[in-house]
């Protein structure tokens, strides 16, 4: 058998810690070598910068107890619902200050019998007792950031346990039940503290110390846990048992909804509002999928309240219009191109893009491609574009919005799957700050603090922002999980974490995969540049950084800095090839 059991597991990973060289012996037996050495065959792909190849099933997760748990589930007839949902129950353990049953997510799924693109909104809500001013001080000036992410006042109705029973009922195949095991038996028997788990406690030591829940778990005797060592959570371990055996609806009407109620209104700093009829109340929504032509290619992604997709379809609709294969990645004026969509892009988001239950947001005027065209001779010069302001909208759907005001950090993780039966999954997932609220219920999770990705103003100049504070709405995301469609197929599945950072992370590797032919696991490690709002932000120590000089001439402000993408994406071509980002711990495996 391809896959190991447990101890084994929690040996291999102390023997080959991640990053390991892969050419080291162990002492186990020959077939143990075998599951070894195909297990460090992946890691060692990824080191040496090369796809992994497969023919049938392919996973890709931040975290290779999370993408072998996964891929034990493919590999058993599974779907790609049925593994990212074990993927999901994993990484809530073993990256618990990225995701989990207590944040929210939006999944794209293309369903290889229909043929069909089906978006699923796992959003968090806002409370229905909240008030518009919530993040502002008592002269109505915003907060401090972590003044409103750390405790009660922050956090919305989870949506990630009713999004992942949703697309069980809708594409499961394994029994529900059996998608928890593995997760269940890390968590009572042990699982292990990886080094970018570790790190971000380091930290976040100071936040994380202000909950006796939290500093209990993440910090026992005042400790940072850490990396490589044993560590469980039995209280995850019960609650994964109750959501086995009762459904989501534990978590919405039952000892857990109780819980993250108490848990949210009973915080010691900054208690919040949620109530039980939150709890109850709350819906996944199926929503249309943002679909949009980029060259031969139909870029589709989710739509509102996410702004992921449409500014993703804005850059790359106004650079559709120039020759940016031909330019190629090395050249100042293909960044030039880049950098000044992207803040063409940003512009129509902070003005237009909110959750269209509540504003009317003009999604097709956004990504018309007439629309698109008129903002790229905004561009057509030799320099950086001085003044960059949102399009004149004037179809009946647009508001008179004001610009907004929200502060997204990175955070978050994504999830690429395609199944045997042909089934692609794309799910970005998050609590959105690393840790969340901080809150960690008695139930072993955290809970997110996704209430602060509104604006934390109401009104800009006389009126009102888009993307405000209203009882039951969903924040405005940067998530953008992406399934592009060739000829109507799946060709290439994928997304990042990185807050608002997202959208340049996914725009580039897309142009990186379509325009310059980059493999999956090249297109995963591009360099990224990233220009939002005027200050061009290249990445240190890499191929941009050379464009300093250059980019400057073109009147650009330049930072360099480093970022912290975390792509996970997977090309289907002759065979699936599956990519994961340097710069984080994620790793694919198909067979
Ligand atoms: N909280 C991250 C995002 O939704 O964009």
């Amino acid at each position: 058998m391809f896959f190991i059991n447990f101890k084994l597991m929690i040996l291999i990973f102390l023997l080959f810690p991640f990053g390991a060289n892969s050419n080291q012996k162990s002492d186990l037996n020959n077939s143990e070598n075998y599951k070894l050495n195909k297990e460090s065959h992946f890691l060692k792909l990824k080191k040496e910068g090369k796809p992994v190849i497969s023919d049938k099933w392919m996973v890709v997760t931040a975290n290779i107890q999370a993408s072998k748990i996964a891929a034990k589930i493919l590999k058993n007839g599974g779907t790609a619902a049925d593994a990212m949902i074990s993927a999901q129950l994993v990484l809530g353990l073993v990256e618990p200050e990225s995701s989990g049953l207590g944040g929210g997510a939006f999944l794209v799924y293309f369903d290889n019998k229909t043929k069909e693109i089906i978006t699923l909104d796992g959003r968090e809500t806002a409370p229905l007792l909240i008030k518009e001013n919530i993040f502002q001080d008592t002269n109505g000036n915003p907060l401090k950031f972590f003044d409103a992410v750390v405790g009660g006042k922050s956090v919305g109705t989870p949506g990630t346990p009713a999004l992942l029973e949703e697309t069980h009922k809708r594409w499961g195949k394994t029994d529900w039940s059996l998608l928890f095991e593995d997760a269940i038996n890390l968590s009572k028997n042990g699982f292990v503290i990886s080094k970018k788990l570790s790190s971000s406690i380091k930290r976040s030591k100071r936040s994380l110390s202000k909950f006796l829940n939290t500093k209990t778990y993440f910090l026992p005797n005042d400790k940072p846990l850490k990396s490589g060592n044993i560590h469980y959570n039995k209280n995850y371990a019960d609650t994964l048992k109750a959501f086995a055996e009762e459904g989501s609806k534990v978590f919405y009407q039952g000892f857990i909804a109780n819980d993250i109620v108490a848990t949210v209104n009973n915080a010691s700093l900054n208690p919040g509002v949620l109530s039980h009829k939150d709890m109850h109340n709350y819906k996944v929504i199926q929503r249309e999928p943002v679909c949009s032509r980029y060259r031969e290619y139909e870029v589709c992604g989710m739509g509102p309240p996410s702004s992921g997709a449409l500014t993703i379809a804005q850059i790359l609709g106004i650079l559709e219009n120039y020759e940016i294969s031909k330019l190629g990645p090395k050249n100042p004026e293909t960044w030039r191109l880049i950098g000044d969509a992207s803040r063409l892009a940003f512009a129509d988001r902070s003005l237009y893009m909110a959750d269209s239950d509540y504003v009317n947001v003009p999604i097709n005027a956004l990504i018309s491609k007439i629309y698109l065209n008129e903002r790229s001779q905004l561009i057509d010069r030799k320099n950086k574009t001085e003044k960059i302001k949102a399009g004149n909208l004037t179809s009946k759907s647009s508001l008179n919005w004001g610009k907004d005001h929200s502060i997204e950090l990175p955070s978050t993780s994504h999830i690429s799957i395609v199944d045997k039966y042909g089934n692609a999954l794309s799910m970005t997932t998050t609590i959105e700050n690393g840790f969340g609220s901080r809150l960690m219920t008695n139930s072993g999770f955290l809970l997110n603090n996704e209430l602060t990705d509104f604006s934390f103003k109401s009104f800009k100049n006389g009126k009102k922002i888009a993307n405000n504070i209203e009882p039951g709405k969903r924040p405005r995301s940067s998530m953008a999980p992406t399934i592009i469609l060739k000829n109507g197929k799946p060709v290439y599945i994928l997304g990042s974490p990185g807050g608002s950072n997202i959208i340049g992370y996914v725009s580039n590797a897309i142009i990186s995969m379509i325009d310059w032919k980059y493999n999956a696991q090249e297109a995963a490690s591009v360099a990224h540049g990233i220009n939002k709002f005027g200050t061009y932000y290249l990445e240190k120590n890499t191929i941009m950084s050379k464009l300093l000089p250059s980019l400057e001439a073109m009147k650009y402000k330049v930072k360099l800095r480093s970022f912290s993408s975390g792509l996970n994406i997977i090309h289907i071509g002759d065979k699936l090839y599956g990519g994961s980002d340097h710069r984080r711990e994620g790793i694919a495996i198909g067979n």
